[in-house]
C-alpha cells in the first residue's frame, strides 16, 4: 500500500534527468503516473527501464511542448482517458546555446519552459479540483532573469543566460498568479529550485554535444534522485498540502527575487500567455 495508491500523476519531460527520478518516485507511492515526454525513442527507452525491476502503473505519451497541436491533442487524450488528475508536475526543461523558435515562433525557452507548460496546465486545470496539486521546476536562475515585454522572443541581444532566466522567472511568476486564480477550486500551485544536478540539461540530442562537460561535472553536483526531493515533496507531503504560491528549495520556502513576487508583472505575463495561447483558464 502507497501513499498515492488510486491517484494519477503526470509528470512532464519524463524520460531524462529528475523528471524521470520523479516518475519512479511517485509510482513506487503506488501513483499511476502518465509519463509526457517528446520523442518516443528516449520516452520507450525510459519506460522500459523504469519498468526493468518494479511492477509500476506508468503510461508513455507523446507531447511536444514546443507545439500547440501536440499540447491540445495531449489534452484531449487526457480528458477522454481519465476524470481527475491529483498531480501535475511541470518538470520538463530546454536550454541552448543559440536562439531556437519553436513551432508557432516562440523563442523555444521562453516557448517551452513556460508558454508549453502555461497551455498545458490551463488546459488540464479543467480534469483538477480539491486536493489536486502542481508543481513547477523553476530555477534559482530566474534570480537574473526579466520579462522582455517589448522583445519577448529576444530577437535582438539573444543570450542563453537571457534566455533561461526569462524563462524560469516566468515559472515563478506563473506560480503565484495561477495559485490565486485556483485557490477557490482547492488546486495548489508551488514552484522549486532543484539545485546544481547531473543530468542532460545542455546536452544536445542530436549531436551529443555537452556530454562530456556533464560526465565531468557529475562528482561535484546532485544526483537526479536527490534533484528531485523537492519537486516530489511539494506534489505528495502532507505539510504542504495547503500552501500555494510558494518557491521551495531543499524542501523549505526560499527567498525568490523581488521581480518574482511583483504580482502586477505575473499578471502581465499570464495575459500575455493567455494572449499567446489564445486560452483562459478560468
Ligand atoms: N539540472 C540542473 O542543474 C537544474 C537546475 C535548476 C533547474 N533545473 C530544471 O529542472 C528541470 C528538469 O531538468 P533536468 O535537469 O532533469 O534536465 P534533462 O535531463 O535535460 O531533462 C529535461 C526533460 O525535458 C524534456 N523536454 C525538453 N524539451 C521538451 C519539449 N519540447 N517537449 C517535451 N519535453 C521536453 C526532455 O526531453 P528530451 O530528452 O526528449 O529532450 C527531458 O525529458 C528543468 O525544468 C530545468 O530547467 C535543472
Amino acid at each position: 500500500m502507497g501513499s498515492l495508491d488510486g491517484k494519477l500523476a503526470i509528470v512532464t519531460g519524463a524520460n531524462s534527468g529528475m523528471g524521470m527520478a520523479t516518475v519512479e518516485a511517485l509510482a513506487d507511492e503506488g501513483a499511476k503516473v502518465v509519463m509526457l515526454c517528446r520523442s518516443e525513442k528516449r520516452g520507450k527507452d525510459a519506460l522500459a527501464k523504469l519498468l526493468e525491476k518494479n511492477e509500476r502503473q506508468l503510461e508513455l505519451m507523446l507531447c511536444d511542448l514546443g507545439d500547440f497541436d501536440s499540447i491540445r491533442s495531449f489534452a484531449a487524450k487526457v480528458k477522454e482517458k481519465y476524470k481527475k488528475i491529483d498531480i501535475l508536475v511541470n518538470n520538463a526543461g530546454f536550454i541552448a546555446l543559440d536562439r531556437q523558435v519553436t513551432k508557432e515562433g516562440l523563442e523555444m525557452q521562453f516557448g517551452i519552459n513556460h508558454i508549453g507548460h502555461f497551455l498545458l496546465t490551463t488546459e488540464l486545470a479543467e480534469l483538477m479540483g480539491e486536493g489536486s496539486r502542481i508543481v513547477n521546476v523553476a530555477s534559482g536562475a530566474h534570480k537574473v532573469g526579466k520579462i522582455h515585454f517589448d522583445d519577448i522572443n529576444l530577437t535582438k541581444g539573444f543570450n542563453v543566460v537571457k534566455a533561461y532566466s526569462q524563462s524560469k522567472l516566468a515559472n515563478v511568476l506563473f506560480t503565484r498568479e495561477l495559485a490565486g486564480r485556483l485557490r477557490d477550486k482547492g488546486i495548489t500551485v508551488n514552484c522549486c529550485h532543484p539545485g546544481a544536478v547531473a543530468t542532460n540539461m545542455g546536452v544536445n540530442r542530436e549531436t551529443g554535444f555537452g556530454k562530456t562537460i556533464t560526465r565531468m561535472l557529475r562528482p561535484f553536483f546532485q544526483t537526479p534522485a536527490q534533484g528531485a526531493r523537492t519537486a516530489i515533496f511539494l506534489a505528495t507531503d502532507e505539510s504542504v498540502k495547503d500552501i500555494s504560491g510558494e518557491y521551495f528549495y531543499k524542501c523549505k520556502p526560499a527567498k525568490s527575487s523581488k521581480r518574482s513576487k511583483d504580482p502586477e508583472l505575473a499578471k502581465k505575463l499570464y495575459a500575455l500567455s493567455e494572449k499567446l495561447t489564445g486560452r483562459n483558464a478560468e
